[in-house]
C-alpha cells in the first residue's frame, strides 16, 4: 500500500468502527427513541474532546460461528474526553453490537480505561446499554465482569463513578452500575434486573412486565437503585453533567469553585414566617434550601425514593456542598429505614470526596412500629448515624423546627463532631415530643383530675417552654447560636468559610465495619 491507500485504509476502518453494528441496527435504535453509543458520547462531552481508544479491537471468539459475527470496536466505546473543560474517561455500551453484550474484549477496553482514570485520578462515567454477558462466550465474559467488578470496588472513594442506564440492562450488566456512586435512568426506556420477565416467570410464576421489573421509576421510587428517572437520553445525560460539576476530580481534591453571582449577604425575609405555629403542621422543607442556597439552584438526589428525607448538591458562595435535609411535608420527615439508607449512603458519598454536608433538622425521631423493628430500623437507623459519625468533612447544621430523642442525635449533632451547630428559634430540642412525653410522665397522675385533657395539655405547655426549645441546649454549647432563619443564608455561607481548611481525622483502621 503506498501513503494514500494507508490512509483511506485507516479512514475505511474508522467508517466501519464508527458504524457498530451497522445502519440497519442504528435505525432500529433510532425508532426506539434512543440513542447510539456515540450520539451520547457527543451530548455528555465538550465538543470535539473525545479521544477514543481500541477502535479495531474485536472479539476472539469461535464458537457458536462467532467468527462470522465480528465489529470493530466489539460493542463497547471507550476514552476521555472533557465535560467543562474537566477531563473524564468514558465508555458506552453499542446495543447495536449483539445486544451490547459484554464479552472478554469489551471488559479489557473498560477495565483500560478504569485504570487510566484511576491512576490519573479522574472520574469514569458509564453509559450502558447491555444484554448482560455474552451469552456464547461462558466464563470469559464472567471473568471480564469480575475485571471490572473489582476495578469499580477499588477506585470506589477514590475517583467519582457515575453510570447512566439506556435500554436493557440485564445480568450481569446491572452491578457494575449497582457499585458505582450514582445511577441514572431513563422513563420507559431503560431497565435494570437480574433476570428478565420470561425467567422471572419460568422461576416464581410471576407475570410481571419490564417496566414493573425494572423500570427506571420502580428504581428511583421503589428499590432506591436509581438516582434520577430522567424524562429521555438527553435529560440523563444532561442531569449527569451537572451532577460531576459539583464534585471533585477525586479523593485527594476539592470540588470547583464557581464563580457566584448571587449576595452572599443576601436575606430571606420570608424564613422568618415558615414554621407554621401548630407544631404537628408540615411545611416544605426545599423552600429553605432553596431560599439559602447559592440562584435557589438545587441538584436532587434519589427525589423519589424516601421523600421524607432530601439530599443532593447546591453552592454557597461558590463552593459545592451536600444538602442533607428532613422533610416535614412526607410523613413528618420521619427517619425509617429507607430515609436512613438513604442518608447514610450521601453523607459518606460527600466525606469520601471532600464536600461539606450541611444538615436542615426537623425531625420527630424514628418511625416506630413492627414493620420498621421487623426490617431491622435499628440496624439500618445505625447507617446514618454511622456516616454523620465518621465524616471528617466540614458540617454544618440548622435546626428548624424538631431534633427529637436518637434522631437528633444522628443527624449531625456535635456529638457526633458537627462542626458548626445553629437552631432557630422555632427548634425543639428534647428526648422526645411534648406530648409522648407528658402521656409517660402524668398518664396517671391525669386519670385522677376532673379534667385529664385539660391537664395533660398544661402539662404539655409546661414541658414545651421548659425543655423543648434550643435555649437548654445553647446553654450547654450544643447549638453554636441561635439564628434568624431569615439570615440563615449568610451564617452558613459564614461557617462553610471558616471550615474552608478543616481537617480531621479517625484512628488509623483497615476499614470500620458499617452495619450493613
Ligand atoms: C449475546 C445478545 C445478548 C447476550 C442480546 N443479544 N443479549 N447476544 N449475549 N447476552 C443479541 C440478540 O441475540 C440480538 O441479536 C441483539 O442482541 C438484540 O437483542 P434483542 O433480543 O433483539 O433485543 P430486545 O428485544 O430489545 O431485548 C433485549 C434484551 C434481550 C432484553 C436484553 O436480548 C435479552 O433478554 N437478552 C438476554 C439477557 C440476559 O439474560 N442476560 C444475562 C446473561 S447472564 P440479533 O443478531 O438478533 O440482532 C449474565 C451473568 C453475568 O449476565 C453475571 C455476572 C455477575
Amino acid at each position: 500500500m503506498n501513503t494514500n491507500e494507508r490512509l483511506d485504509h485507516l479512514k475505511k476502518l474508522r467508517a466501519e468502527a464508527r458504524l457498530g453494528g451497522g445502519q440497519k441496527r442504528i435505525d432500529k435504535l433510532h425508532s426506539l427513541g434512543r440513542m447510539t453509543a456515540r450520539e451520547r458520547i457527543d451530548v455528555l462531552l465538550d465538543k470535539d474532546s473525545f479521544e477514543e481508544f481500541d477502535m479495531y479491537k474485536s472479539h476472539r471468539c469461535t464458537d457458536f460461528d462467532m467468527q462470522e459475527k465480528k465489529f470493530l470496536g466489539d460493542g463497547v466505546v471507550t476514552g476521555y474526553g472533557t465535560i467543562d473543560g474537566r477531563i473524564v474517561y468514558v465508555f458506552a455500551q453499542d446495543f447495536t453490537v449483539l445486544g451490547g453484550s459484554l464479552s472478554e474484549t469489551f471488559a479489557e477496553k473498560i477495565c483500560k480505561i478504569m485504570d487510566l482514570a484511576q491512576k490519573n485520578g479522574a472520574p469514569v462515567i458509564g453509559l450502558n446499554d447491555s444484554g448482560g454477558a455474552r451469552i456464547q462466550e461462558g466464563i470469559e465474559s464472567l471473568a471480564g465482569y469480575s475485571d471490572i467488578f473489582l476495578r469499580n470496588v477499588m477506585s470506589s472513594g477514590v475517583i467519582p463513578q457515575i453510570s447512566a442506564i439506556f435500554g436493557p440492562c440485564a445480568g450481569g450488566a446491572v452491578y457494575s452500575p449497582a457499585l458505582t456512586d450514582f445511577v441514572v435512568m431513563v422513563k420507559n426506556n431503560s431497565y435494570m434486573f437480574l433476570t428478565g420477565p420470561k425467567v422471572v416467570k419460568s422461576v416464581t410464576h410471576e407475570d410481571v412486565t419490564v417496566e414493573e421489573l425494572g423500570g427506571a421509576d420502580m428504581h428511583a421510587s421503589r428499590s432506591g437503585v436509581s438516582d434520577y428517572a430522567a424524562e429521555s437520553g438527553t435529560d440523563a445525560i444532561d442531569y449527569v453533567r451537572k451532577l460531576f460539576s459539583y464534585l471533585p476530580q477525586n479523593n485527594v481534591e476539592n470540588p470547583p469553585i464557581v464563580p457566584c453571582s448571587d449576595a452572599v449577604d443576601r436575606t430571606s425575609s420570608n424564613l422568618n414566617a415558615i414554621i407554621p405555629e401548630n407544631p404537628n403542621e408540615a411545611y416544605d422543607m426545599k423552600e429553605i434550601i432553596l431560599q439559602s442556597v447559592d440562584n435557589g439552584e438545587f441538584l436532587e438526589v434519589k427525589a423519589q425514593f424516601a421523600p421524607n428525607i432530601i439530599v443532593g448538591f447546591a453552592r454557597y458562595n461558590g463552593m459545592s456542598v451536600g444538602i442533607v435535609a428532613n422533610q416535614p411535608a412526607h410523613f413528618s420527615g420521619v427517619l425509617d429505614i429507607d430515609s436512613s439508607v438513604k442518608g447514610a449512603r450521601f453523607v459518606r458519598f460527600c466525606d469520601c470526596f471532600n464536600i461539606p454536608v450541611v444538615t436542615f433538622v426537623d425531625v420527630p425521631g424514628f418511625l416506630p412500629g413492627t414493620v420498621q423493628e421487623y426490617g431491622g430500623v435499628i440496624r439500618n437507623g445505625a447507617k446514618i448515624l454511622y456516616a454523620y459519625a465518621e465524616a471528617t468533612i466540614p458540617k454544618v447544621t440548622v435546626i428548624t423546627r424538631k431534633a427529637y430523642g436518637g434522631a437528633y442525635c444522628v443527624m449531625s449533632s456535635k456529638h457526633l463532631r458537627g462542626d458548626i451547630n445553629y437552631a432557630w428559634p422555632s427548634a425543639e430540642i428534647a428526648v422526645m415530643g411534648a406530648k409522648g412525653a407528658v402521656e409517660v410522665l402524668y398518664g396517671r397522675q391525669a386519670k385522677k383530675q376532673d379534667n385529664p385533657a385539660q391537664f395533660l395539655s398544661q402539662k404539655e405547655k409546661e414541658y414545651q417552654d421548659t425543655v423543648a426549645n434550643p435555649y437548654v441546649a445553647a446553654q450547654r454549647g450544643y447549638i453554636d447560636d441561635i439564628i434568624e432563619p431569615a439570615r440563615t443564608r449568610i451564617r452558613i455561607i459564614r461557617a462553610l468559610t471558616i471550615l474552608q481548611d478543616k481537617r480531621d481525622t479517625n484512628p488509623m483502621k483497615k476499614h470500620g465495619n458499617i452495619p450493613l
